[in-house]
């Protein structure tokens, strides 16, 4: 399905500064509660996926923008870090760098408040000012933590110039705008997000193959739902394939959803099947849930085992 074999790929999205809280437990309403410790790394959910596709060895483009902020210079210069294309990673100093504040029990369990700030303030014209990006990829990756008609933008761009698109509908909406199904290859929602969207109970692999055909009816080209623990269900016209998860500790689950869909993106755009790339992606995630914050505990390639990563 990939447009070419690249290893290119294309992020349209957001970044945040993540304020992690580790607490003994989730919060209720108008309470204070000490936590054990903090931790503040780089977040948001397209620079996340566009970190782990970086580290797995992919040429990244970021499209975003960040704050003119004590914030702002770091996440660039972060991104470069790991090698990722920065000529679309603006600035403004008409917000502030978005920002999440997370709290993590000692489940591994997280909730997260995301404050889009700078990230919204990308424009039209500044997305069509990265469409030979999009041309040259194998795929755009794209979430919703940025203002939808930017996403749908960039959904646009990408049908125009022949690009297949992965769409992380991530955070949950209740609806979306029936073209936007239409402008995804793959859509890849986790459990909750796909319970909201179709307003169907996910309790088991049957009844999330069910909601992916819901999905399917709405015009996307396949469905691809994270089950967490139990990996990931693909759905399209012709075939249903559960791939499970290995059992593994989980110390921090933050960024698992985007470290799956980075490496996913790795994979398809190195030519992998969906099925192939969808099953190292499983396991890159598996490794993930094992450290602490997001990106920290996103693996290097030392860290994971050679077969994950031959092609
Ligand atoms: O998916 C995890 C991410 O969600 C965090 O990095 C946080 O910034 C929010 O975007």
């Amino acid at each position: 399905m990939a447009k070419n074999n690249s290893g290119k790929i294309t992020v349209v999205g957001a970044n945040m500064i993540d304020l992690i809280a580790y607490v003994p437990r989730f919060l209720n309403v108008g309470e204070t509660l000490h936590g054990s410790e903090f931790v503040m790394g780089y977040g948001g959910k397209g620079a996340n996926q566009a970190v782990m596709a970086a580290k797995l060895g992919s040429k990244v483009v970021m499209v975003t923008k960040v704050g003119e902020d004590v914030f702002g210079g770091g996440t660039k210069e972060n991104m470069a870090k790991y090698g990722i294309d920065t000529t679309h990673v603006l600035s403004t100093g008409s917000a502030f760098s978005g920002v999440a504040p997370i709290t993590v029990t000692p489940e591994g369990q997280n909730q997260i408040v995301i404050v889009s700030g700078a990230n919204n303030l990308l424009t039209n014209a500044e997305i069509d000012a990265a469409r030979s990006d999009i041309a040259e990829s194998a795929y755009l990756v794209c979430q919703l933590e940025i203002d939808l008609k930017l996403t749908l933008k960039a959904l646009q761009v990408a049908k125009e110039v022949g690009t297949p698109t992965i769409l992380n509908p991530a955070p949950a909406v209740e609806s979306l705008p029936a073209e936007i199904y239409g402008l995804t290859d793959i859509f890849c929602p986790n459990e909750t997000e796909t319970q909201i969207l179709t307003g169907m109970k996910i309790d088991s692999v049957p009844s999330a193959e069910l909601a992916a055909k819901e999905l399917l009816s709405r015009g996307v080209k396949t469905v691809l739902i994270t089950l967490g623990e139990n990996g990931c269900l693909i759905v399209d016209e012709n075939v249903s394939i559960h791939i499970p998860a290995d059992k593994v500790k989980v110390v921090d689950t933050t960024g698992a959803g985007d470290s799956f869909v980075g490496a996913l993106a790795h994979f398809l755009a190195l030519g992998l099947s969906l099925t192939d790339s969808a099953t190292k992606a499983v396991k890159v995630a598996s490794i993930s849930v094992g450290a602490k914050g997001t990106q920290s505990s996103f693996p290097d390639r030392k860290d994971i085992p050679a077969d994950i990563l031959e092609g």
